[in-house]
């Protein structure tokens, strides 16, 4: 038993919009339901776009749906001249209880560097909010320094100058695997996943570390997720496409089954 409660988060990326996405969380709930899920022994959280947030908040209070709520980036800053930008401290308002960061699609099409990153952390951090460190590597990385040079790397800069009583998730995404239908294989990812709790111990410390969940995201299915759940270091998955297929969703949040 590895200790950390297992998380599994869909991100739905610029998909489902607020109709769709109140549609889709009832009928996750019920599918869970139905299938005799046991609430708590996985946590379930969903990452939908900014303008579905307070639809979803509305359901997930009204309805005590035990999913938790993300969203899928924040501003670094707390309020002012910053058009189109989003504040940690409205999305905490909003109900909002955690925040991706450093995805890799922001990384490539929205300049992201460590520094904006780890700006970003301490914003959530700030507002209460738990960020979801997202790190990985490029299929060229991976041919030039092996899987975890650079994902740790990106890790300890997202982490520079965070207090060691952080609440925070990390989530190993290597790039190649986004989307492509080739996941990492189990032992790929355990392999960057525990380079990475060494990296949290490093930088913060090893209570920190122990207590961190790492997920692993990149093609993950149905029928790929109990794999890398059986890993000492995965504690969980960051799914994207998946998440948007309610039975899909459903049967990865059932891995155990
Ligand atoms: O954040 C989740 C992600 O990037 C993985 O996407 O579609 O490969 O599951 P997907």
């Amino acid at each position: 038993q590895k200790g950390r409660t297992p998380l599994i988060a869909g991100n739905w990326k610029m998909n489902l919009d607020h109709l769709q996405a109140v549609a889709t969380v009832q009928k996750l709930h019920w599918t869970l339901k139905d299938a005799g899920h046991e609430e708590g022994s996985v946590d379930v959280a969903v990452f939908p776009p900014f303008t579905d947030i307070r639809s979803v908040q509305t359901l997930i209070d009204a309805d005590r749906i035990p999913f938790g709520l993300g969203a899928q980036d924040l501003s670094a800053h707390d309020s002012g001249a910053y058009t189109g930008e989003v504040s940690g401290a409205f999305l905490s308002k909003l109900g909002v209880g955690s925040v991706i960061i450093g995805h890799s699609e922001r990384r490539a099409y929205h300049n992201e560097d460590d520094d904006v990153v780890n700006a970003k952390v301490k914003a959530a951090l700030k507002h209460g909010l738990v960020p979801v460190i997202c790190v990985g590597e490029t299929a060229e990385d991976l041919e030039r320094f092996g899987g975890s040079a650079v994902p740790v790397a990106q890790l300890e800069k997202a982490l520079e100058g965070i207090p060691t009583s952080a609440d925070i998730v990390v989530a190993y995404e290597p790039v190649w695997a986004i989307g492509s239908g080739q996941a990492a294989t189990p032992a790929q990812a355990q392999e960057v996943c525990a380079a990475l709790r060494a990296a949290i111990s490093r930088v913060l410390d090893a209570e920190a570390a122990a207590r961190t969940r790492i997920l692993y995201g990149g093609s993950v299915k149905s029928g790929n997720i109990a794999g890398f759940m059986r890993e000492p270091d995965v504690d969980g998955a960051l799914v994207g496409g998946a998440s948007l297929v309610v039975d899909e969703f459903a049967a990865i949040v059932r891995y155990q089954k």
